[in-house]
Formats: structure tokens, sequence, C-alpha cells
């Protein structure tokens, strides 16, 4: 057993790992040693991260890719075999959120371009990586969810429950995966600050009825995701299992 920080030899792929929580993510299993490959479609924003971490003890490897085209998740899957080796660890973080409104105004396009970039690419990076885990009975795949995955969110249909589908098919791989030595567990985040959420943050009114009701009573920060990340990529949590990880300022526990 490596020490549970140690991540020294082992290839991760972050998805979206050049911003907010893909990059907090990133950095923390970078630091423990691994080398890590960050795929996103804006290569500049990759550099920049790779840049900012080049003196950390793993490696960084910027990947273009739109993980809703199967042939860039290929390439990104064969770049990071050829320069790092087979991945061990796999972070399905990058994600979409279009079609926020009343479910009646939800169109066929939006419910294809959610589940295209929030469930099946997961699905395609999984079938990509996981029978190479399995070959050295070892490997740790986390899919970044959202607490709007286990309750719903009124005007947030398919954010909600691609985020549930996200988590059943954790459920479900930990099931299947479990002799294989692979590992899957999902995160599910409270109201963290970044790009993605703004809109919810920017908004006073919003932030104020949080403050009130939520037991830790502010929005939360990308390192206080990563830590969870790298726990669940390490040996302390080799008998952890399709298990979802709710960090969310005890918003859930209401
Ligand atoms: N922030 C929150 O409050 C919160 C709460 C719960 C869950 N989450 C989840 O946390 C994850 C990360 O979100 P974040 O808050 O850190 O937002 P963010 O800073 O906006 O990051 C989103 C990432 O997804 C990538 N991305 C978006 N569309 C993509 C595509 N088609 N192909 C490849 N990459 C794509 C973006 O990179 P490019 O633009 O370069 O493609 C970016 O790196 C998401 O799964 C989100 O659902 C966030």
């Amino acid at each position: 057993m490596t020490s549970a920080t140690n991540l020294e030899g082992k290839v991760a792929i972050v998805t979206g790992g050049g911003r907010g929580i893909g990059k907090a993510i990133t950095q923390r299993l970078a630091e423990a040693g691994a080398n890590v490959a960050i795929a996103s479609r804006k290569m500049d924003n990759l550099k920049a991260t790779a840049e900012e971490f080049a003196s950390l003890k793993g490696k960084i490897l910027p990947v273009e890719c739109h993980v809703g085209k199967p042939d860039h998740l290929e390439n990104l899957v064969q770049t990071v075999e050829k320069e790092f080796g087979p991945a061990d660890i796999l972070v399905n973080n990058s994600a979409t959120n279009i079609g926020q409104g009343p479910s009646l105004d939800v169109t066929d396009e939006m419910l294809d371009k959610m589940v295209e970039i929030n469930i099946k690419a997961a699905l395609r990076l999984m079938r990509l990586t996981v029978p190479k885990m399995m070959e050295k009975k070892n490997g740790s795949v986390i899919n970044i969810a959202s607490i709007a995955g286990l309750r719903p969110q009124p005007g947030g249909l398919l954010y909600s429950f691609t985020k549930a589908g996200l988590i059943m098919m954790t459920r479900t791989w930990a099931c299947e995966f479990g002799k294989s030595g692979v590992r899957v567990n999902a995160i599910a985040p409270g109201l963290i600050q970044t790009d993605f959420s703004e809109f919810f943050w920017k908004n006073e009114a919003h932030v104020k009825k949080l403050e009130a009701v939520q037991p830790i009573p502010r929005v939360g920060k990308v390192e206080e995701i990563g830590g969870a990340a790298l726990y669940l990529t390490s040996d302390d949590a080799s008998f952890v299992t399709g298990q979802v990880f709710v960090i969310d300022g005890g918003a859930t526990a209401m």
C-alpha cells in the first residue's frame, strides 16, 4: 500500500481540468505526484493551468477535447496513453447546463445536448479507460454530480436528471467493477463559486436565502472539493465504492 497522499506513478484524466472544480482537483492530484491530463475545449485556458501548475510533483498535459465528440474522446485517451501510459484515475467533471426553465419548454435538442455532454461523455470515457484499469486490477473513477441530482430543482429538470443519471451510473459501475479492482464514486457539490454557477452566487437574494438556511452559511470554494477527490483516488479509500460524497455546507442535511 502506498501512503495516503502519494499518487506518484499514477495517471489521471480530468475533464474540464482547466478551471473551477476540475482545476482544484487537478492541483491536488498533481501535488500528490499523479501525472494529470486536463481536457476541454479551450486550449488557451488549459495551457495557462498547465503553466501555473508546472512546478507541482506530477506533470500536467493539456489536451483539446470537446467531450460531446466521440473522436475527441478517443484522441484524448490515445494521447494520454502515449504520453503517460494508461489512466489509473478518471474524473468526469465537464458539464453543461442549458434548458433552464419550465419543463414544458424543454425541447428535444436541449435534452440531447445535455445527455451528450453530461451523461454520454462519462459513459464513453469509462468504456475507453476502465478495461485497462481492470487489467491492472486497480483504478478509480470519480463522477462529478451535484446535489441537484439528489433532489429536484424546479426549473432545472435537465441538469437534475442528468446528474441523477450520473449518480446511478456511479452506483451501477461500482457494482459491476468492484471485483476487478476498479472503484467508482461520485462527488455531489452544493453551490460552489465558479463561472458555471455565477447565475446563482451573483444573485444577492439567492445567496441571502442560502445563508439563512444552510448550516454552513456561505457559498463553497473549489478547494473544498479537491481534497475529497484526492481521498477517493487514494489507498485510504480502498474500501469505498458506489458512494456519493455530498459537499454542500449542509444544504441537504435540512
Ligand atoms: N459550481 C457549482 O456550484 C457546482 C455545483 C454542483 C456541481 N457542479 C459540477 O462541477 C463540475 C465542474 O463545474 P464548475 O462549477 O467547476 O464549472 P466551470 O468552472 O465552468 O467548469 C466547467 C468545465 O467544463 C468544461 N466543459 C464544458 N463543456 C465542455 C465540453 N463540451 N467539452 C469539454 N469540456 C467542457 C469547461 O471547459 P471548456 O469551456 O474549456 O470546454 C470547464 O472546464 C460540473 O460537472 C458541474 O455540474 C458545480
